[in-house]
């Protein structure tokens, strides 16, 4: 499959890239390349808007990707957004500041990416809102404590799959229970999409987040759904062109499709791109390879603990192949500087989950997250990096 990935060709510091960093964004297959330079060298021009030639093409090539997303997700609604984070910022703004009022409550975890944090703080300020967060116990969410948190809860925002553990919540219990309690819900699906396929309509959530270039599509583009009763409770959030029906001196009126939540010239080449990735990954089976990339990752997690480091990842049946670890006294940052110099890309830090990195009582931890590209190869290569690291640093 690398040889579909032109960046593979590539050497780093000398040696062929070994590509773990796959949760922070996934390398891009030559079609994916192509068909965005297609558009800029053969289609250019801006969508919706004229009727000649190259702005049909343009308009066609962009709305296949949102009906692309539409069936592969089976859902009524994609909003198109440049990503996870302005999905989940639109549902602040665009549901939550219509919907909710001061003194409600919405349900957020420890477990989440600062993209799905940060938006309900800033609500919460300007709304009077109160926050509870759902503690994470031994790596997972407690759902005692889940039940507790829902009692009165108006929105309940949760991850899919932990961008640093690689945990699979129980999303279905979660959405069942909290939708019986009367609480909305929003999934984080980040880290989610790329690696099962999933059913919007039959999840039964309210909203759904995620961003393109975690599935192998371009950077700057993702996507909202929204079943239709939310969507319908939604009101504009960004004016300008494209999102009107009418402009009159003394008033608009807004399109009633997604295009109301699309204002301005949109990603079309990033369309026209994550539509060659969604193509690209039909033929992918996501399942299989989930499968075998956890097996990868339970033998380099055993490894790992046998060479003396800490695993935070449990990495059971259903959790993406996503290992954080720590070396008792090597620094994270040192860690990954000298596996780069042997040409093998990690991911350090608090991966943009503070709340979580605090509970596990680290400030940093160590990630390695594997992709359909990667290998039995790329694991031997990595732990052999692993022991030349704890070698130099002795
Ligand atoms: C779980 C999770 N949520 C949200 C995001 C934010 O995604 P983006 O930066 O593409 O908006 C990420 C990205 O790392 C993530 O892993």
């Amino acid at each position: 499959m690398k040889e579909d990935f032109p960046i593979f060709s590539r050497m780093i510091n000398g040696r062929p890239l070994v590509y773990l960093d796959n949760a922070a964004t996934t390398q891009k297959p030559a079609c994916v390349i192509d068909a965005m330079s297609d558009y800029y060298s053969s289609s250019n021009a801006n969508v919706h808007r004229a009727v000649h030639t190259l702005a049909g093409e343009a308009t066609e090539g962009y709305e296949a990707c949102r009906k692309m997303l539409k069936k592969r997700f089976n859902s009524r609604y994609a909003v198109i957004t440049s990503g996870t984070t302005e999905a989940i910022n639109l549902v602040a703004h665009a549901w939550g500041e219509h919907n909710l009022n001061d003194g409600d409550v919405i349900v957020l975890t420890e477990m989440e990416h600062h993209s799905d944090i940060v938006p309900w703080q800033m609500l919460a300020e300007r709304k009077s809102i109160e926050l509870r967060y759902v503690p994470v116990t031994d790596g997972e969410l407690d759902l005692d404590a889940f039940r507790v948190a829902l009692e009165g809860a108006k929105l309940v925002c949760v991850v899919h799959t932990s961008n640093v553990l690689g945990i699979r919540n129980p999303i279905e219990d979660i959405i069942s229970i909290s939708q019986k309690s009367g609480a909305r819900v929003l999934i984080d699906a980040a880290q989610a999409v790329p690696h099962e396929e999933i059913d919007f309509d039959k999840l039964g959530a309210d909203f759904m987040a995620f961003s393109a270039h975690k599935m192998c599509g371009p950077t700057g583009i993702g996507a909202l759904l929204v079943n239709e009763s939310s969507f319908n409770e939604m009101e504009p959030f960004m004016g300008g062109g494209d999102m009107i029906e009418t402009v009159t001196t003394e008033g608009s009126t807004y399109q009633s499709n997604e295009h109301r939540f699309e204002a301005g010239t949109p990603r079309i080449a990033e369309g026209f791109g994550w539509a060659a990735a969604l193509e690209w990954l039909e033929s992918v089976d996501l399942k299989s390879h989930h499968s075998r990339l956890l097996k990868i990752a339970n033998r380099v997690a055993e490894e790992l603990r046998s060479k003396g480091m800490k695993v935070y990842s449990s990495l059971r049946p259903g959790d993406a192949a996503v290992i954080s670890f720590t070396h008792p006294t090597i620094h994270p940052e040192d860690f990954a500087r000298l596996l780069d110099a042997q040409g093998i890309a990690v991911r350090t830090g608090h991966h943009c989950a503070q709340p979580l990195m605090e509970r596990l009582g680290v400030t940093g931890t160590i990630r390695a997250s594997f992709y359909v590209y990667n290998d039995e190869s790329d694991a031997d290569i990595f732990l052999d990096g692993v022991d030349r690291v704890m070698e130099a640093m002795q």
